[in-house]
């Protein structure tokens, strides 16, 4: 596959794209991303992302790129150019190009790149069968409001999942489920959504954010609070957010069958929703 992707003001094929080695993103992780899904080859909510976006590089003291109309715009070429259906749209934004020093270097200005990626977001097969998760340590830094570039700790617990044969890891932390490896993580019992609120110890998900506005509208009950691996054995039913994945029903958890090893109601309700709308 040869795409065309965005650096740094250029439209470029793939593989005449190019980063300095002294990109502070590829030295110390010092840098931000966002990832924006294609549906019909619109951008769903992107103004969730871009708010997201801002807030990450204002807790870094990192500098915008370009504008926010400007990068809206970038995202849209990218579909235009590469005649994106469904899929994501990858941006990251990095500190810039300098020597390496750890402190900020002075007067440098932010690398923005960005790239799509073809998947399938609404016939997504694991939708229909719900997917396994296990839980692991959460290994992070403190600062996970944050969407960091800096994802080994992720990187090894999602591997970890794979190989025991599940589709995600639920990282644990003080006895209690923060999110997952790449995707927020909820329960639900009696009708009711449980799902851990936001502090620095998640990430805010932009999917989740619309979820929760969907379900409002619903009436579908939501109860922020933190819930234990053991709770979630036992819930009626599971599931994961993300851009990616969209509302992704869990039916396995540590080896606990989930609702009789089945999507339940609650969550097939909430996908069936959250796609009406990304398609509109
Ligand atoms: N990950 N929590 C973590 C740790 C994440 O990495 C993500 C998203 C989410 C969900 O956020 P959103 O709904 O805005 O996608 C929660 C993206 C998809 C990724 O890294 O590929």
């Amino acid at each position: 596959m040869s795409r065309i992707v965005y650096v740094n003001g250029a439209y470029v094929p793939e593989n005449e794209a190019k980063v300095s080695i002294f990109d502070r993103g590829f030295l110390f992780a010092d840098g931000v991303y966002e990832v924006t899904p294609v549906v019909n080859g619109k951008l769903v909510d992107h103004d969730a992302h871009n708010e997201r976006l801002d807030r990450s590089l204002r807790e870094l003291k990192m500098a915008w790129p370009c504008g926010v109309a400007e990068l809206t715009a970038m995202h849209k070429e990218l579909i235009k150019r590469n005649n994106l259906h469904e899929g994501i749209i990858y941006m990251q934004v990095t500190r810039g190009v300098a020597d390496r020093m750890f402190n900020f270097p002075k007067d440098i200005t932010s690398s923005l790149i960005a790239f799509p990626q073809v998947m399938k977001l609404v016939d997504n097969p694991n939708a229909r069968t719900g997917v396994k998760v296990v839980t692991t340590p959460d290994i992070r830094w403190l600062r996970r409001d944050i969407k960091s570039i800096m994802l080994l700790a992720p990187v090894l617990g999602k591997e970890e999942a794979y190989q025991q044969g599940a589709a995600e890891g639920w990282m644990v932390e003080d006895g209690f489920v923060t999110e997952g490896t790449s995707s927020n993580a909820y329960i639900v019992k009696d009708n009711t959504i449980i799902t851990r609120p936001l502090s620095n110890r998640i990430l805010a998900g932009c999917t989740r954010r619309a979820l929760f506005r969907l379900a409002k509208e619903h009436h579908v009950k939501i109860e922020e609070r933190l819930f234990t691996p053991a709770e979630a054995y036992a819930a009626d039913e599971a599931f994961l957010s993300s851009a990616s994945q969209f509302v992704m029903p869990i039916v396995e958890i540590d080896g606990h069958r989930i609702g009789g090893g089945q999507p339940g109601p609650v969550v097939r309700k909430l996908r069936e929703i959250f796609l009406e709308e990304a398609q509109a």
